[in-house]
């Protein structure tokens, strides 16, 4: 067994993670799991500046980072992580998928997602429309109607953040423009997701209504869940699958992505690797 299995199984990593959380002490690329290390790094992080710093603390408050070359590392290797562990789970879908005309994604924070899939996938001729809000407020309901106080985005930076990497076809939306709704979108769109967002810490059954004008009967939808998801009537109209992943710290469980489509055939490639939901 490796030095890096035994402290794990031991929970010293994990202590180590939560002590640096406590004592607000700046994050290190040690804390993110090795099985990240090695693989591309499609995201990349500008410069950390105290205004990045800013904008990543209201969007991942967990994170203490520094206007220092360590902090971008760590975020930059976290943010690939993140993306990769998606992208394992989701690949037997993506890779088999034509390459979608249009994506919406909601919630889009820094643009970590939209960047990583143009650079893993071959969608660089995808226009991606990235729908988010600048906000100071963080509210995480997990049921019920949104409020105007979930909103803590920072468009500035995700558009300094979208130019530093270089990405083609990409329009950002402003939320509060279109009234903290998905409607005023002009979809329809190929692909619909929404990470750590719609379905994680606001409820998708609220914003279902808004999202079913949006897709039509070839789109793919993914949703990153909480752990207390419940299915909402609405669901049955159309089918889905449960996709657990892996994430990028240490420290983290798997989580689980929904994924739906009103095509149920479009989904059974996710089947070789997990169960009908
Ligand atoms: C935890 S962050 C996740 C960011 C990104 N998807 C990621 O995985 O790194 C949640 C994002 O959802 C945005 N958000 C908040 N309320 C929203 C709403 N009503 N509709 C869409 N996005 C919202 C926040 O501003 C924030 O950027």
């Amino acid at each position: 067994m490796s030095l890096f299995r035994i402290l794990k199984s031991t929970g010293l990593l994990r202590w180590r993670t939560e002590w640096r959380k406590h004592t607000g002490r700046e994050h290190s690329t040690l804390e993110v799991d090795p099985r990240w290390r090695e693989r591309a790094r499609h995201f990349r992080s500008p410069p950390m500046t105290q205004e990045l710093v800013h904008a990543i603390a209201r969007i991942s408050p967990q994170f203490h980072l520094r206007p220092t070359a360590t902090s971008r590392s760590f975020w930059e290797l976290s943010q690939n992580g993140s993306c990769w562990g998606e992208y394992d789970a989701l690949e037997p879908l993506l890779t088999r998928m034509a390459a979608p005309g249009k994506v919406l994604e909601v919630g889009c924070g820094l643009g970590r997602s939209a960047v990583f899939f143009k650079k893993a996938l071959p969608w660089k001729e995808s226009t991606f429309h990235l729908y988010d809000a600048d906000g100071p407020r963080i509210h995480y309901p997990r049921t019920g109607e949104r409020s105007e106080r979930t909103f803590c985005g920072d468009l500035q930076a995700l558009r300094e953040v979208l130019a530093y990497n270089e990405v083609e076809n990409v329009e950002v939306f402003d939320a509060r423009k279109l009234d903290n709704r998905l409607d005023g979108l002009p979809g329809p769109y190929d692909l619909v997701y929404s990470f750590y967002a719609a379905g994680f810490h606001w409820s998708l059954a609220d914003f279902w209504d808004e999202l079913e004008g949006l897709i039509h009967d070839n789109s793919i939808g993914i949703f990153t869940i909480h752990r207390n998801f419940e299915t909402f009537p609405q669901l049955s109209g159309v089918a889905s699958r449960m996709v657990t992943f892996e994430r990028s710290l240490i420290k983290d469980h798997p989580h689980r992505m929904l994924v739906i489509s009103r095509n149920e055939a479009l989904l059974r490639p996710l089947d070789e690797a997990t169960p009908p939901a």
